[in-house]
């Protein structure tokens, strides 16, 4: 399962990088607003800082714009993937820009049916929101194995990136199902290495080397 961070903060990305499991990162236009920065210089600086897909996000809604904000945006870097929402305009330009090699994730993704059509119209990568659809007592994990059951059907290759994670338990679940990719805040990321009985154990351990050698050296 690759590891990507949702985020476009720097820090938070140059913190966890350091663990060696970022694999990519993703945005959307809260996450990039949240840091009041040009887009274009936040995201060549998170380029710089993680070898491997970076999602950006349109903020057009018509296809004709959203054309055009892809193909600017594909060309800030080479590891950039255009996020493109799941509306009819946005189907209708990410059927141009996946024929002219631009990559596209599909945001937004809330059912099935629309991973369907994303796939079909070329897209690399879809990101169903797990987190929000449990906040309204509907399965994400259930939308997540149709996914992967209907392109598995159909061996598409487009990639299944599980977003809007709240919890370890949804990386264990997506991972179970065999989601491609995982997007998690940093503060998810953190708690997939913790465990109590880790950390008991090494004090034990230590405690116990520490009583031995001021015995041999006492
Ligand atoms: O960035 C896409 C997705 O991960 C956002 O999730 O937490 O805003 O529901 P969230």
């Amino acid at each position: 399962m690759k590891f990507f961070l949702d985020t476009a903060n720097i820090e938070e990305i140059r913190q966890s990088v350091s663990l060696g499991l970022v694999d990519g990162i993703t945005t959307n236009p809260s996450l990039v607003a949240k840091e009041g920065r040009d887009l274009e210089e936040v995201a060549k600086e998170i380029c710089d800082l993680v070898d491997g897909p970076v999602s950006l996000e349109v903020v057009s809604t018509s296809a004709p714009e959203i054309i055009e904000e892809a193909r600017r945006l594909a060309k800030i870097h080479k590891n950039v993937v255009v996020k493109i929402p799941m509306i009819r305009e946005g189907l209708k330009a990410l059927h141009v820009v996946a024929q002219e090699g631009i990559r596209v994730n599909v945001t937004l993704i809330f059912s099935a049916n629309q991973a369907l059509l994303a796939a079909k119209n070329g897209a690399v990568i879809v990101s169903p929101f797990v987190g929000r659809l449990d906040d309204i007592s509907s399965s994400g994990m259930e939308l997540i194995s149709d996914i992967i059951q209907i392109y598995n059907n159909y061996q598409f290759k487009t990639e299944v990136l599980v977003a809007s994670i709240r919890s370890p338990i949804h990386v264990l679940e997506a991972a179970k199902i065999g989601a491609h990719i995982a997007t998690l805040p940093s503060k998810v990321l953190e708690q997939l290495l913790k465990h109590p009985l880790t950390d008991i154990g090494l004090e034990k351990f230590l405690a116990d080397w520490e009583k031995q050698n001021q015995l041999v050296h006492s």
